[in-house]
């Protein structure tokens, strides 16, 4: 996989801590446009997570506008990560003082890919895949506006929601499976590879004595929610393999999402091969985790 030189994007995510380090990175970006932050219900409620969103755009000055999306999965109730991991789901920073725009995100999406060109858009999922979902249901055509999904989710071994599920692919197994079956070329973060991605406490000690916006709001939230325990940084990956995809390995083939009922509901399989699927099998740990606190920290990198 190679770099490009300008890469323009939508995130769409449901903050929480990870997600809140990968808008981080992405605004320090300057390799990166953020064109919009799309939210959606996963670790927390909708009005709980774009709160978050506008939260984290705020301490990181960014203007990016932010849309509010969907409230439950496709078909089921909502079970947050709260309900799994506890806490409320708040993140422990300053309230925003502007609000998500009154357009659904939903809207705002059908209405980009309505828009755009063939093969043009690249979205970068950091939640559930409810928004998505939904949309290619009602307008399955639009698939082919999008030039690649970068996804965080599936777990090849333990989960972390169930024993077998990872939480992205849990909480909306059916709006997964909906996506990952149409022929979207998708680059997949799993759980398996994400959860060895934790920064160290030098790590963490770099960040805090940074005065670099993106660093202390990284250092105050990696510090606050993990009582100094060091936390992997799963959605973080996702623009890490933007920006660094040299550092990562992956292998071609087709991903699938057992849409239940029980145990095995939101499990996730693999079949390597002539697939639309990229999924990460390997990520080279150390030269990552240094260039994404080096990032975070750069001195005269102001986020956008
Ligand atoms: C994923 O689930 C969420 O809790 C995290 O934000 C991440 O996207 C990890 O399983
Ligand atoms: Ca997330």
């Amino acid at each position: 996989m190679r770099a490009r030189s300008k890469i323009a994007m939508i995130v769409d995510c449901d903050p929480g801590l990870d997600d809140a380090i990968a808008l981080a990175l992405a605004a320090c970006a300057p390799e990166i446009e953020m064109e919009a932050i799309t939210t959606v219900a996963g670790n927390a409620p909708i009005e709980r997570v774009t709160d978050n969103a506008l939260s984290i755009a705020a301490a990181l000055a960014l203007k990016t506008p932010v849309y509010a999306g969907a409230a439950a999965p496709l078909r089921e109730k909502a079970h947050y990560s709260t309900m799994i991991w506890g806490g409320n789901g708040s993140l422990p920073i300053k309230r925003p003082r502007r609000g998500a725009l009154t357009e659904p995100a939903m809207d705002f999406l059908t209405r980009k890919l309505e828009q755009a060109e063939e093969n043009s858009l690249l979205l970068c999922m950091l939640g559930p895949l409810t928004n998505l979902g939904a949309i290619l249901l009602r307008k399955p055509e639009l698939s082919r506006k999008i030039s690649r999904l970068m996804i965080m989710g599936g777990a090849l071994g333990a989960g972390n929601a169930t024993r077998s599920a990872e939480f992205n692919m849990w909480f909306d197994p059916h709006a997964a499976q909906r996506v990952l079956s149409s022929d979207i070329t998708c680059v997949i973060m799993p759980l398996d590879l994400t959860r060895t991605v934790i920064p160290t406490s030098q790590h963490l000690k770099k960040l805090a004595r940074s005065e670099h916006p993106a660093a202390q709001l990284c250092a105050k939230l990696l510090l606050s929610q993990t009582e100094g325990q060091p936390e992997a940084v799963h959605d973080a990956c996702v623009i890490g393999c933007l920006l660094w995809p040299d550092l990562f390995d992956f292998e071609r083939g087709t991903l699938s999402i057992n849409m239940g009922p029980g145990p095995a509901r939101g499990q996730t399989r693999f079949a390597p091969g002539d697939g639309p699927h990229m999924l990460i099998t390997g990520v080279e740990l150390t030269p990552f985790l240094d260039k994404l606190i080096w990032r975070l920290t750069a001195k005269g990198m102001r986020a956008k």
